[in-house]
Parts: structure tokens; sequence; C-alpha cells
């Protein structure tokens, strides 16, 4: 059920994103440095998904061309210059041409506000009589910084937010700062974006003046408020680390919530989509990439690395398993050391075991592939497939080079190199013709001792 079900009102959301993004030192755009495997600016869409957005305008300055993929999720609209926050909403206007709703105003950069917060301020805008203009989601900052501080009465509406270059210092005392998130109606937010003006320290156009403009307008703003963690932004590499860490330590304990077993959380790393069954046990240092589901009674053992696989009921991985997209490892099925498989499904109760690279390959149900089988899939131009059958038994170090196709319940001897289609229980061995000396290395030692000796004596 989505959060905003119990408002009527519509609800667009306006993302800044045209920030040039200097500190992170990097040629992608800011917005797209990713957190748990998905790019900020989507974790941001993904929070307006949940409250039933019906409209999303993305502003975008700088590299606005590395956002142009996200053309079908918002409409997005260029601010050149760049002059302030109030100056990039105001960009918003014609794309919101005849939208009569609430306008949530919302930043790229900051990725992990809950869809329930941004629920709670537009219940709480919906709630109030039409003369609230507005919500603003604050917060108590442990250390207030350069945060524009919110001043309020106290009934907790606010007469205005006042930016850090500009605040007194008794102002810079309060500690109730501005997360930057707000939810404003609409057509009046344009209305009074019209009035703003850039007579203030930093010569820009504040978004948050548009607090004293409804202030003087006799109407009321208010002030919802959510946790500091809630609304960080991430401006360098180092917040973007931080906000990681953040996220991973709320994911750990949602998979814990939901019945999986983690011997030591803070060494194992979710993706935003990983989808956990009931009682997998994840051992430490595992990493999940994205797009992974995992069945009940899984068993993931140390050091794997695990990304857009399934992993059925029963299952075991690792300990030093790679699972890449498209492993496909059906129920008690068995990935174990060093073990690396791509695009490649292993049939119920299948075992690989021990040092092999399986891809592009269907290995069927009960079938063991021993240690150190290769499938050679590749011969630098094309990529070909090779089929194991139900029950085959792979010896350890074979090559199975593909097209290739192994039968149901087949043999391949050790140290094969196997080339053409194997049928159903035969045996396939391909490998040097084996000889036996009797003696042989007994004689070899002596002789050599021998010459060593001699050589020696010779004083060499
Ligand atoms: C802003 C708020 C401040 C708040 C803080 C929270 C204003 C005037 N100040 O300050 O009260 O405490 O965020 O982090 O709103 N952006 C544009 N175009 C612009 C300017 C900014 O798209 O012309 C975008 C940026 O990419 C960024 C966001 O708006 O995502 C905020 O901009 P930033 O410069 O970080 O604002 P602050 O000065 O930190
Ligand atoms: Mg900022």
């Amino acid at each position: 059920m989505s959060t905003s079900d119990a408002h009527k009102e519509p609800v667009a959301a306006i993302i800044l994103a045209a920030g040039k993004g200097t500190r992170m030192k990097s040629e992608q755009h800011k917005v797209l440095h990713k957190i748990a495997g998905r790019a900020m600016v989507e974790h941001v869409f993904a929070g307006t998904e949940d409250v039933n957005v019906a409209k999303r305008v993305l502003i975008v300055g700088d590299k606005r061309e590395q956002l142009e993929r996200y053309a079908d999720k918002a409409q997005i609209v260029v601010q050149e210059p760049q002059l302030g926050t109030g100056h990039a909403v105001m960009q918003a206007r014609s794309a919101l041409e005849g939208f009569e709703g609430i306008a949530l105003i919302l930043y790229g950069d900051v990725p992990l506000i809950r869809p329930e917060t941004l629920g709670a301020m537009i219940q709480t805008l919906s709630e109030r009589a039409e003369t609230c203009a507005m919500v603003v989601l604050g917060f108590q900052a442990q250390d207030p910084g350069h945060y524009g501080r919110l001043i309020t009465r106290d009934d907790g509406t606010l007469i205005a937010i006042r930016e850090w270059k500009d605040a007194t210092s008794s102002e810079k005392q309060i500690k109730l700062c501005n997360s930057g998130v707000m939810a404003v109606r609409t057509p009046l937010l344009f209305e009074m974006l019209a009035e703003l003006t850039n007579e203030n320290a930093a010569g820009e156009y504040y978004l948050t003046d548009i607090v004293a403009i409804a202030d003087k307008k006799g109407m009321s703003a208010f002030v919802v408020e959510a946790d500091e963690q809630e609304v960080l932004g991430v401006n360098s590499r180092l917040e973007l680390a931080q906000l990681e860490t953040l996220y991973q330590r709320q994911r750990r304990a949602a998979a814990m919530a939901e019945g999986a077993t983690l011997i030591d959380p803070d060494s194992v790393f979710f993706s935003h989509d990983t989808i956990l069954g009931r009682d997998v046990v994840i051992e430490p240092n595992v990493f999940f990439g994205p797009g992974i589901k995992v069945g009940n009674n899984v068993v993931i053992h140390a050091f794997s690395h695990l990304e857009g696989c399934m992993v059925a009921d029963d299952a075991q991985i690792g300990p030093f398993a790679r699972l890449r997209p498209g492993a496909d490892i059906g129920a008690g099925a068995k990935v174990g050391n060093f073990v690396e498989i791509k695009k490649a499904a292993l049939g119920a109760g299948a075992k690989a075991n021990h040092l092999s690279y399986i891809g592009d390959a269907e290995v069927g149900a009960g079938a063991n592939i021993g240690a150190g089988t290769i499938t050679c899939n590749y011969d630098g131009f094309l990529k070909y497939r090779t089929e194991i059958g139900a029950g085959a038994f792979i010896g350890s170090n074979s090559a199975l080079v593909a097209p290739v196709k192994i039968g149901d319940g087949a043999i391949i001897g050790a140290g094969s190199v196997i080339t053409g289609d194997v049928e159903n229980d035969a045996l396939a061995v391909a490998r040097g013709k084996e000889i036996k000396r009797a003696g042989w290395a007994k004689a070899f030692r002596e002789r050599m001792a021998k010459a060593k000796a001699d050589l020696k004596k010779k004083g060499r």
C-alpha cells in the first residue's frame, strides 16, 4: 500500500540536480554515484514512487547529457546558469503548468529519505487548511554548521528559514535545520517564487525565502522533523561512503528482521534490491551486487561475491564462490570454493565443489562437476554453450570445449579435453596414453646421483 493513499491531492516531484558537484572530483554526474548499487537519483525516484507522484521534473545543469537516460522517468529541465535553489525550482514552472496539488521538492544528492517521511509531509500539508502553504522537512542537527536555520513560533509554525551566511549569531544557535526538502502547494509555489530576490549574502535566489513570503501573505508553513541521518546529502566521496555505511546498516537490520542470520553483519554488503528467503545464513565477508534472489535455507559461506543471480532453496554457496550475472543455482545445489558461474543454470542437487569455471552452460540435476572443470565457452570472438545432462559425472580437470553436449548419466574421465558430444550413459576419456616402467625412477635417481658426485670430484 502506498503511504500517500490517505490523501487525495495529486503530488508532483521537483528534483534538483543542477549543482556542479565539484567536491566529488568526478567526471560522472554527482547523482549517478551509487549507493548499494543504485544511482542516488534513482533512490530519489524510488522514494517518490512510493508516494505515487503523478509527475517528476528533474532540474539539471552541468553534465546534463549524463542524465538524459532518465527521460522516461522525469521531465528533464535545464537550469542555466545556476542562480540558487529558488531559481532551480522556478525552472519547473512550465513543466508543471496547469498542475494543481502538492509539489514535493527534493535534492538528487539526498538519497535516503524514507517514503514514510515524504508521506507524512504530504499528509501534514493536505490535512491543513488552504492557508498552510507548505511543509518543510527539518531536523535537529548535531552540528548545525552551514545549514539553513528554521525560525519557528511556539506553535511549531515557521516564520522564516535563515541561511547560515545571513544569520545573526543568535540565529546560528538554533539547532533545528532545513533539510532542503519541502512540500508546497502549487501553483502557489510559483507565485511565491516570482517574488524572490537575490539580495542576500550569497547573491542567490534562495528557495528558503518562500517561507517568509508565505508568512507575509498571511499563510503558514509547518515543520515535519526527520532524523538527521535520513536527510544527509552527498558532497564528497567521504560522504558517499558514509551514506553507504548508513544504508548498509539499515539493510542488514532489515535482512535479519526478515529472518536471515548474519554472523558478522558489518562485513556483509547488500544491493538495494537483494531478496533473501527465510533462514538464510550468511557468513562473514559476503558481497551482493544488484539483481539477486535467494531462496529459503540457503547458506552463503564466507568471502562469496554474487551479482545478478538466483539461488534456490537449500543451496550452498562458497566459501570463496563467485556467482556472476545469469547464474541460476537450483534447489539443494552446491557451489564450492573458487568456483565461478556465469550465465549458467545448475540443476537441483548438482555440485561444482572446487576450482571451476562454468559459463554459458546448463548443468542437469544431480550432475557432479569435478574439481578444476572448465567450460571453454569463448574462442576470442564468440561465445558457445555447454550442456551437461542430469546425473553426468565430469572428472576433475576436464576442459569441455563448447559448443558441446554431455548426455545424461555420462562419465568424463579426469583430465579430458572434450570437443564432441557425448551420448547418454557413455564414457568419454580424452587424454595422453599412460606409460609405466617398473624401477625406472630408482635407476634414474642412482644414475643422476653418480653423475653429480663425479662432477664434484673433478672440482667443478
Ligand atoms: C540548501 C538550503 C539550506 C539547507 C541545505 C541543506 C537554500 C538557499 N539553502 O543550502 O537551507 O540547510 O540546502 O543541505 O535552499 N541546486 C540546483 N541549482 C542551483 C543551486 C542548487 O539545482 O542553482 C541543487 C544542488 O544540486 C543541490 C541542492 O540544489 O542538490 C542544494 O544546493 P546546495 O548548493 O547544496 O544548497 P546549500 O547552500 O547547501
Ligand atoms: Mg549543500
